[in-house]
């Protein structure tokens, strides 16, 4: 018995040093020394042996039990170190590692510049209108006093998707779809693509952008209209900048005209950018004619109003001193990374 005793301790002991997990450990566990594993299956026949055998066989059964549980808890802390530091490596963040840069974008130009005239729009009390690229004849042309095979149509020869549907030519149906939705007093602005079918040049391209503003209330006056392009100028190309009205014909405001301001590049006295001229062109605008507003079902004996058209693009060249258009457009990184 003491023979058997001893093999079961050394066949234990191998065995429980080989042990690469908890669950193995406690299966040697359960199989030794367990209700009915080896050892236990030995004590139980103890009962055969002689009165001086047992006291001794049973001591050492004894010291068999106690090393395998001592084996067995100092397997079971190694495993359970093991454990936590494979777990602390799959853990740790090695903070000295450099990071995925990831490039900080930034606005484009012409949107800087449309969100300082939003600025300035919104600090007058003007709130910011949306509509279609994508428009009827109706509100690009009739509604605003341009019939059909009107002359006045072919200075904004368009893309027409059928009949009834073109890309818009400017942002002045805009004021219209505002005035069929709401009645005076009105104040907006409305920022928008607009396209016609001009060929591409430094100045021209047939998809750009533009500011449509609208003011309709009672009592309102051309000076109205004079005050708020002074301020708008002012605040783009800076407080020395004048304006000047030329008269002008759009079929949608009368008396019309076209605004231009001072050069920004030599402040009036004529160089290249301005093309000697002083001046440099940027915005149409006029009183809205009484056929528009009754168009839209307001009352011209007692409204009336001013609106304005200003080219996004025109502006920002001026803001930012740009000589070619097609910059904006091109996505080139070494211009965008300017502003
Ligand atoms: N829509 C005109 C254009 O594109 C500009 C304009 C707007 C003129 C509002 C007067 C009033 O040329």
């Amino acid at each position: 018995m003491r023979e058997q005793l001893q093999r079961i301790a050394g066949e234990a002991m191998a065995m429980i040093n080989e042990v690469q997990d908890m669950k193995a450990l406690e299966e040697l566990r359960v199989l030794f020394l367990g209700k009915k594993g080896k050892l236990t299956g030995i004590l139980k026949g103890m009962g055969a042996l002689s009165a001086e055998e047992r006291p001794v066989v049973g001591q050492i059964a004894n010291d068999v039990r106690n090393k395998l549980e001592d084996e067995i808890s100092r397997i079971k802390g190694k495993l359970a170190r093991k454990i936590r530091e494979e777990k602390m490596k799959r853990e740790t963040l090695d903070v000295s590692i450099p990071g995925t840069v990831i490039p900080r974008g930034r606005k484009h130009p012409l949107t800087l510049v449309l969100d300082e005239m939003k600025e300035v729009f919104l600090g007058m009390g003007y709130d910011i209108a949306e509509g279609p690229e994508v428009e009827l004849d109706y509100y690009n042309f009739e509604a605003l006093n341009i019939p059909k095979n009107h002359p006045a149509r072919d200075e904004q020869d368009s893309f027409y998707i059928n009949d009834k549907v073109v890309l818009r030519s400017q942002t002045s149906p805009v004021q219209v779809r505002v005035m069929e939705q709401k009645k005076p007093p009105i104040k907006i602005i409305c920022p928008g693509r607009v396209y016609r079918s001009d060929a591409v040049d430094a100045t021209h391209s047939p998809v750009f952008n533009q500011i449509e503003g609208l003011v309709v209330d009672k009592g309102i006056t051309m000076g109205d209209l004079i005050g708020t392009l002074q301020i708008f100028a002012k605040s783009l190309f800076g407080e020395n900048t004048k304006i000047r009205l030329r008269p002008h014909h759009f079929q949608f405001t009368e008396p019309s005209a076209e605004v231009d301001v001072s050069c920004w590049a030599c402040g009036g006295k004529g160089c290249r950018v301005c093309k000697n001229e002083g001046w440099i062109e940027i915005l149409g605008a006029g009183m809205v004619h009484p056929k528009v507003l009754e168009n839209c079902g307001i009352d011209p004996k007692i409204y009336n109003g001013f609106a304005f058209g200003i080219g996004l693009e025109r502006t920002a060249m001026g803001r930012f001193n740009i000589d070619d258009l097609r910059l904006f457009y091109e996505n080139d990184m070494r211009f965008l990374k300017q502003f």
